[in-house]
């Protein structure tokens, strides 16, 4: 009796080796488990045995008979996942997603605080002229950012009366379009790209983004330009940063201010030995232009100066992003490095 269940185990594993098919687990049950099986005729011996015996072989059968069915039923198992090439146990394949771009997602949350204020966002264009660019906004006709050293300009003639066209070199304009298109009272933001003919380094680029907003309307005022910056700020970088103004020139504001925010690195607190690496122990961080728009400008796109007045601010994306996620070289953001990408 042990020499041939012995046999029969051996002759059952090998067995198993060579199962492929649904076909080759059937003929295994059969062969195994089945009425006419060499298992079945073991069984079939117990009754001859003495009856110490008898208890032992019983149990024994029994055991090997649970074994090999279960091991049958593991087969099958295991061979249907692999048909259906879907093993519910094995560990999944790594899922490399997609992300949004950390300066997409700047950019969005910005106009997003800016559209809970009321504002509404709209695009301006790229290729520009030179009249939506900088004559509209009050730059005289000599002034040196009209230099082809500081603007792109292109090959393609649109309106001649507009002068050359060009590479948008900053946002403004857009005020000029949608001032032109829309009646006041207004609020609108304006994201896009802007492009200067600069020498590529840690801090510039020829391409970046900018965001311009502006409000017109008939009471408005220098005040109404301080709450909403500073509620942009403390919704951005955090409830308790500040803003200082500082006197400023551009052609297209007056007055004209560059605004600081105060250093959310070492959050102005001065400590004797530690240098804040940021701000430079100044405390505070140059984030965006802004004034009371020229009334030349409103002039310029129909709008009586005498009736309406207007606010403008304008903000680099790549710095704001740079400030908040402490990024040092702004060339990360357009190499499409995925260690770099993956981080936001
Ligand atoms: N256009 C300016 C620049 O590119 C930024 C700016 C400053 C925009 C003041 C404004 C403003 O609307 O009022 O540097």
């Amino acid at each position: 009796m042990q020499e041939q269940l012995k046999k029969l185990e051996e002759e059952f594993n090998q067995d198993c080796c060579s199962i492929s098919s649904e076909e080759d687990i059937q003929e295994l049950k059969v062969k195994y488990l089945g009425r006419k099986s060499l298992l079945s005729s073991l069984f079939s011996q117990i009754p001859n045995l003495s009856n110490e015996e008898k208890g032992l072989w019983g149990m024994n059968l029994n055991k090997f008979k649970l074994r090999i069915a279960s091991i049958i039923e593991e087969k099958a198992r295991k061979l249907k996942a692999k048909d259906s090439d879907f093993d519910l146990t094995f560990p999944s394949a790594k899922v490399d997603t997609g992300s949004v771009h950390v300066l997409s997602s700047v950019n969005q949350a910005i106009c997003s605080i800016f559209e809970g204020l009321g504002f509404v966002t709209l695009e301006g264009k790229e290729i520009e002229d030179e009249w939506h660019n900088f004559t509209a906004l009050n730059f005289p006709d000599d002034h040196p950012s009209r230099d082809s050293f500081d603007t792109f300009y292109l090959d393609i003639q649109q309106d001649k009366d507009k002068g050359k066209s060009l590479l948008r070199c900053h946002t403004s304009p857009s005020q000029i379009r949608i001032m032109q298109q829309y009646k006041p009272p207004m609020a609108v933001i304006s994201p896009g790209r802007v492009y200067r003919p600069d020498e590529v380094d840690a801090t510039h680029s020829f391409m970046f983004h900018q965001i311009e907003g502006f409000a017109v309307s008939q009471n408005i005022s220098f005040a109404d330009l301080k709450g909403v910056l500073l509620r942009f700020a403390q919704e951005f970088f955090s409830p308790d940063v500040n803003l200082r103004f500082r006197p400023h020139f551009f052609p297209f504001t007056e007055p004209s201010a560059e605004v600081d925010l105060s250093c959310i690195i070492c959050g102005q607190k001065k400590e004797k030995e530690k240098k804040c690496s940021i701000c430079k122990d100044k405390g505070w961080l140059e984030i965006l232009g802004c004034g009371m728009i020229h009334p030349n400008v409103l002039s310029a796109c129909g709008i009586d100066p005498k009736k309406y007045k207007g606010f403008a601010f304008g903000m680099g994306v790549e710095r704001i992003a740079m400030l908040k996620y402490r990024i040092n070289d702004i060339r990360l953001f357009y190499e499409n490095d995925v260690r770099f990408l993956n981080q936001f």
